[in-house]
């Protein structure tokens, strides 16, 4: 796999005038905004004495090291270094190492992998028109994997969710019918029913014409539920470590047509929607890091399709394997 594309912050958490540290795929980053309001990131590691760039400010549209106040544009060149005066030649091998920024849908793309970055990232292209939306993170204790596939589960709801959205006992699941989009996504159809001693169908037995909701996944961390024409839940998995990912959950709505409104109820039912994520959250924090010793049953096809996606990404698993990237190393 090269140079994959990966949604990593809401572009809303990124202000205006100052810098922010954060932690993505193992590594301390620093975002902030140029003067154009454009998105640039760094390794939070100035390669002076390594300090942390984002304890420093923005100054013309420039990071500054809070240390000795050499500036860096985003692509990591210095730009100054106030110590050896303005007429100074400034050496090239100052550089701060820059990641590539996508800000798009409101959200913050990095990449990783080999090649140059080429094109838009991807997202739901079933979302137009849809504008209005409210926004929730949390950061959970577990892999990326652990974090994706728990939304890729269409059997966990009447256990989890039983007086929630998996009200009415229905745990016998058809199919499940999992349709590849391309290399890099899949759509999955969830069909359950309450067990009166049916054989589940077969995938190839279902007539998706008569199945409204499905769930959209677009490697390696977004993910969209069709709930109805007018509202989508979307979720984005932000991989922080081995072992921490922020979880951002954004509710989608048209109801009246206008932008404000239409976000203002998307925020009054926010509420429901994290405390569906919070009885998630209570089983997927107990689960065992390793995947590998998993026992899937046929019901976790979706599961076993993003799987074999992330394990053949061998650049993100080596990301994700390392526990620190910058600091102390
Ligand atoms: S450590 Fe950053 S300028 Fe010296
Ligand atoms: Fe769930």
């Amino acid at each position: 796999m090269t140079c994959m594309r990966i949604a990593v912050l809401s572009s809303r958490e990124v202000p205006r005038g100052r810098p922010i540290g954060v932690r993505r795929l193992g590594m301390d980053l620093v975002f902030w905004r140029d003067d154009s309001g454009r998105i640039h990131a760094l390794l939070d590691d100035c390669p002076h004495r390594r300090a942390r760039l984002s304890l420093g400010k923005v100054v013309g549209g420039k990071i500054q090291c809070p240390y000795h106040g050499f500036e860096f544009d985003g692509s990591g060149k210095v730009i100054k270094i106030p110590a050896l005066g303005r007429s100074a030649k400034l050496p090239e091998y100052l550089k701060a190492f820059s990641m590539p920024v996508y800000d798009a849908y409101d959200i913050v793309w990095v990449w990783y992998g080999g090649g140059e970055p080429r094109g838009a990232p991807r997202f739901f292209e079933d979302l137009e028109g849809l504008e209005a939306y409210s926004e929730y993170s949390e950061v959970w204790g577990v892999s990326l994997p652990r974090a994706v596939e728990n939304q890729l589960d269409v059997f966990h709801l009447p256990f989890v969710h039983y007086n929630t959205i998996g009200r009415g006992g229905r745990t016998l699941v058809h199919g499940p019918l999992v349709k590849p989009v391309d290399d890099y996504s899949f759509v999955v159809y969830p069909f359950n029913q309450v067990d009166r001693g049916q054989r589940p169908l077969r995938s190839s037995e279902i007539d998706v014409g008569k199945l409204r909701n499905y769930l959209w996944f677009i490697y390696p961390n977004l993910w969209e539920n069709y709930i109805s024409k007018n509202m989508r839940v979307v979720a984005f998995f932000a991989p922080v470590g081995s072992v921490s990912t922020k979880i951002y959950l954004r509710l989608y709505m048209k109801v009246t047509g206008v932008k404000p409104l239409d976000a203002l109820i998307a925020k009054l039912l926010m509420p429901f929607n994290v405390y569906v994520l919070h009885q998630d959250r209570r089983v997927v924090t107990s689960q065992a890091g390793d995947i590998m010793r998993d026992k899937l049953i046929h019901a976790d096809a979706p599961i076993a399709m993003y799987r074999r996606m992330y394990l053949s990404d061998k650049e993100l698993n080596k990301l994700l394997e390392k526990k620190s990237w910058g600091k102390g190393s």
